[in-house]
């Protein structure tokens, strides 16, 4: 390979191979107007001096402040900044409209929110092809425990740990059996476990698993046929959710209406007995989700999200405001 049969293209690709954070660098120019722009390019140093690097392109609206700047603040992106990111990577934008900030160093601007900060002052400045590389002596920094913005490939990633004590997954101990890392094992048993421990509190409503199911389901739209309640249901015997819907409407926990046929709405003992157990269950993943940190989490949620779009066509419609 060498730079004359170069494809633009797979270099790309190949550099985003390497998974970075985002920061956002920050500056003000000559009349205090603020400036700033995305940058993955952003590097440790030296501990001692501290020292940080990044680099901007020679294409950039900012190059000129930049190059002028004595001082500036790279701000390391928490994972619920990713439109910050997006904002302050277009051109031609006031990036900073409606935007709350205090004044640091030199008066640049210091966003707030952010899971790190370094206030840095411009030791050298180095050409670096089309771009222009920035080193930095970090004159102060803070942080805060967040999850971090992740950038691969060209798209916003999630960072989760990986799990220390993971050792191989066992296998039944009948040969043709699951193994521990089947993903109906994981998910059933997550499931039963999960929802096993609000038992009491249906117990409580007087209902069965079932009932709980189908009444959560009637609490997402204000009325839903004998269709669209199968669809809220996926993979279980219609026989089973109409004998548990059939209970509630005898019970008075909802009541039919007619809408093109027959459907079905939540009574005001529905709702309420609906908000409790949501309560109950909200509260119980809270729970459950304290031994994740916050990007683990929110991964964990966006890849069962992904799951339920490949493998359940009608997860979708069930949300949708009618
Ligand atoms: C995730 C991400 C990382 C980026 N990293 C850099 C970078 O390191 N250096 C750079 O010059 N531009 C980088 N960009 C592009 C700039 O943010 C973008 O060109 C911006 O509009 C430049 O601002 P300006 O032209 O207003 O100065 C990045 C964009 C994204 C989305």
């Amino acid at each position: 390979m060498n730079a004359a049969v170069f494809d633009a293209q797979e270099f790309r690709k190949a550099l985003g191979a390497f998974a970075t954070g985002v920061t956002i660098i920050t500056t003000s120019g000559a009349d205090g107007a603020p400036v700033g722009l995305t940058a993955n390019s952003f590097n440790s140093v030296s501990l001692d001096p501290p020292m940080v690097l990044w680099s901007l392109a020679n294409s950039a609206a900012s190059l000129g402040t930049f190059r002028r700047a004595e001082y500036w603040a790279v701000h390391v992106l928490a994972s619920d900044q990713e439109e910050l990111s997006a904002r302050f990577a277009r051109r031609g934008i006031d990036k900073f409209a409606g935007l709350e900030y205090d004044a640091g160093r030199g008066g640049i601007p210091l966003l707030r929110g952010c899971m790190a900060r370094f206030v840095c002052r411009t030791a050298s400045q180095y050409e670096g092809g089309d771009h222009l590389i920035f080193v930095g002596e970090v004159l102060d920094f803070d942080r805060s425990e967040a999850a971090p913005l992740v950038f691969h490939a060209g798209r916003y990633a999630h960072a989760t740990h990986r799990d220390s004590q993971a050792t191989r997954p066992r296998e039944a101990a009948l040969a043709g059996s699951f193994s521990e890392d089947f993903l109906g094992y994981l998910l059933g048993r997550s499931h039963f476990a999960f929802f096993g421990q609000l038992r009491d509190s249906l117990e409580r409503e007087g209902l069965n698993d079932m009932e709980f199911y189908v009444l959560s389901t009637l609490s997402l739209q204000p009325i839903l046929s004998d269709e669209e309640l199968a669809r809220g249901l996926p993979g279980i015997a219609e026989e089973r959710w109409q004998q548990a819907l059939d209970s509630l409407v005898m019970r008075g926990f909802a009541h039919t209406r007619q809408r093109d046929g027959v459907a079905y709405e939540l009574s005001e003992r529905g709702r309420r007995c609906a908000l409790r157990l949501i309560s109950q269950a909200k509260a119980l993943e809270s729970k459950v989700l304290e031994r994740f940190d916050a990007g683990e989490a929110a991964a964990l949620k966006s890849l069962l999200g992904r799951l339920l779009g490949a493998i359940d066509e009608g997860a979708d419609a069930i949300w949708k405001p009618r």
